[in-house]
């Protein structure tokens, strides 16, 4: 029986065609092995903590619990594909850099990628789904109140941007 699978995608909207990986190689897996994006941090391997969350389509998903395989004619976006080409960070990163909103800085790239996936759902969020957003995402050092307070500031900056 095969045991790999040979599938297409985008990774930070670039194509990628034909590539073939085992069937039971995670995405996290081959997003830090096979392409070297060391951004998407692996913790509890079994989908719970968030310190993997990159974005596909539209929707935060955790990386070590997905198999590379199911994101088959797929955009997955990680946290090195946020910033523009010439390098400006997208307001999310900037917000959590401004407010240091992180201690370890473990949990940063499922937090700041989880909190694009919902800034793109909702420009506005109120504070309590800001707080629902990122209760599926673990910090074990800040206490999370300065991460909502930089989910607030991006928002604030994406809103003023299109002014
Ligand atoms: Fe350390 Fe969040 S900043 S886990």
């Amino acid at each position: 029986m095969k045991n790999t699978a040979v599938f297409s995608f985008k990774l930070n909207d670039k194509k990628y065609e034909a590539i073939e990986v085992p069937t039971c190689l995670t995405l996290a897996d081959m997003l830090r092995e096979e392409f070297n994006l060391r951004g998407t941090n692996l913790s509890c391997n079994q989908g719970v903590c968030g310190s993997c969350t990159v974005i596909v389509d539209d929707t935060p998903i955790a990386a070590c619990h997905t198999f590379a395989f199911e994101i088959e004619g797929k955009n997955v976006r990680t946290i090195e594909g946020l910033e523009s080409a010439d390098g400006t960070l997208d307001p999310v990163q900037e917000s959590f850099a401004e407010l240091s909103a992180f201690q370890c800085g473990f949990c940063t790239p499922g937090m700041i990628m989880l909190s694009r996936a919902l800034l793109d759902h909702n420009e506005d969020p109120s504070e309590d789904l800001i707080k629902e957003w990122i209760s599926s995402n673990i910090c074990r050092c800040t206490g999370y109140s300065m991460i909502i307070e930089a989910v607030q500031l991006a928002a604030l900056k994406i809103k003023r941007s299109k002014v």
